[in-house]
């Protein structure tokens, strides 16, 4: 039997609203992600509304997705935004030459994405193109998407179908300006970005323009600071960072058959999102103290092998609950980071990396990842809660994990909501919670946990996990003792 841990919730000392826009995703074009993955075309036997899977659309909904970043990733800075609008069958083809090589025929392009973000009541993110575009380009995307009339790029978007501007806040100014981006240093982005951004108006369409700067990869702490010194604040309303979680970068190992050791390196890169957040912040507090600027983390999620047989350009991976444990405990650290952290990418929606979907012909199914977001979606746009404890451990032939992982808030309505995880292989561990000065007197839960850690959803069985209702709490004296099996995920509400 494990020790108990005690842990308080309280109001914070400030309040700090939890972004709903930490809950966000990416799809880019990339392997099945956006072709036979979102997109089937209209013509496709699978029930679709404009080309774009009905399935997918509802799920989607069903998980309130805040955000949509597109078109990439890598892919975002060898993307001509002109190849993709007008007739579809005058568009010219192009090589995805970063992924996999293959052909596309640009069928999905920007009125797709865009009209797809307003049927999913999703904020699009367009990630555009720095690192093979030019400034006319750019800016001609910004003009076309959001000026009202009477310009040339808001007249050509009229005689492609589209009368109204669409709303587009959040514009990313190229993506891994480091890598794929144009493999640059920090200095000379930094000027890049400036030149940029300098030409990037809203057209007096939105409440503003947000534009993201690429950001560090990992642990590059001399990118955040050279972006927050060198660019004006007048010019940025975002800083990007990219993390992802796996075994070894050179040996990913399975997607599904991994070991335990393979289990707790991973939970260990995933857990160093709270350094890295709390590193990056700190950089930015410098140059930012009044917290203008927001900490984007727009790529994360857990990178494994390809699955046997499939593309190796084409990041297709199963989820097991070991990407429920990543999602639960990253979210967990951005909700507990939410005054610095606005905005999160979870990569990618479908059918790549950590996927909430996958499909097989006019089969889908919904990953752990994907109940984990949904069990998560209280928290979008509530009052973050502080919480303390100090976690167990999880050991592991000598080397330790904290093995709970906790945030809370509460809602407009009042009710509070807790989520905890427990990523220990083994053991489960018993937290004592109180939560008077709440006039809290019950709680409702649901859990999402398996028999087997690789446990995953196929086409075969699909409901192999899902989130059941969670009855292991005892209620005593304003007291309440809620038993978290190993591996799981637990998100509690006040009554
Ligand atoms: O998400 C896959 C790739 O990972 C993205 O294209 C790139 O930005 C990152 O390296």
């Amino acid at each position: 039997v494990s020790a108990q841990t005690t842990v308080a919730i309280s109001e914070p000392f400030e309040p700090v609203t939890i972004s709903k826009h930490i809950y966000g995703h990416f799809s880019e074009h990339l392997g099945r992600c956006i072709y036979d993955g979102l997109y089937v075309g209209e013509e496709s036997k699978i029930p679709n509304k404009d080309g774009v899977r009905a399935d997918i659309i509802k799920a989607l909904q069903e998980l309130k997705i805040p955000n949509l970043r597109w078109p990439g990733g890598c892919f975002a800075d060898t993307y001509h935004w002109k190849d993709g609008v007008g007739p579809k069958d005058k568009r010219p083809t192009m090589v995805n030459r970063w992924w996999g090589g293959v052909t596309e025929d640009n069928s999905f392009g920007t009125h797709d994405f865009l009209n797809l973000c307003e049927t999913l009541g999703a904020e699009p993110y367009l990630a555009a193109n720095v690192g093979s575009s030019t400034v006319k380009e750019f800016t001609e995307y910004v003009e076309y998407v959001l000026h009202k009339s009477g310009s040339p790029m808001a007249e050509w978007r009229r005689q492609n179908g589209r009368e109204e501007p669409w709303k587009v806040k959040y514009w990313g100014v190229g993506n891994e300006m480091w890598g794929c981006g144009g493999n640059m240093t920090a200095e000379h982005y930094a000027n890049v970005y400036r030149q940029y951004a300098t030409f990037m108006t809203d057209w007096s369409n939105n409440d503003g323009i947000f534009r993201i700067a690429s950001g560090a990869n990992v642990d590059d702490y001399h990118w955040t600071e050279v972006l927050m010194r060198d660019i004006p604040k007048h010019l940025i309303e975002g800083v990007a960072l990219h993390s992802y979680s796996f075994v070894e970068w050179n040996d990913k190992g399975s997607s599904v058959d991994y070991s335990e050791e393979e289990y707790f390196s991973t939970m260990r890169t995933a857990l160093k999102m709270d350094t890295l957040i709390v590193n990056h912040t700190a950089i930015m507090d410098k140059y930012d103290p009044d917290n203008t600027i927001a900490l984007v983390v727009d790529e994360w999620g857990g990178w494994y092998d390809v699955m046997e047989g499939t593309n190796p350009g084409f990041l297709y991976q199963q989820n097991t609950l070991r990407d429920a444990m990543i999602a639960g405990t990253t979210l967990n650290i951005f909700n507990n980071h939410a005054d610095r952290v606005k905005m999160a990418n979870l990569a990618q929606t479908v059918n790549v990396l950590q996927a909430v979907v996958l499909t097989e012909g006019e089969k889908m199914l919904l990953t752990p990842t994907y109940h984990v977001m949904k069990m998560y979606n209280v928290h979008q746009d509530a009052a973050l809660l502080t919480v303390s404890f100090t976690s167990p451990k999880y050991v592991f032939q000598g080397s330790e994990l904290p093995a709970i992982s906790i945030s809370a808030s509460k809602n407009k309505q009042g009710k509070v909501h807790i989520s905890l995880v427990n990523i220990d292989a083994h053991k489960e561990h018993v937290i004592n919670l109180s939560l008077e000065e709440f006039g809290t007197k019950q709680f409702t839960g649901t859990i999402l946990t398996s028999d087997d850690l690789q446990d995953h959803n196929t086409f075969e069985n699909p409901d192999r996990v899902k989130p059941k209702a969670f009855s292991k709490i005892k209620i005593k004296k304003g007291q309440a003792e809620i038993v978290l099996p190993p591996f799981s995920v637990v998100v509690l509400q006040s009554e």
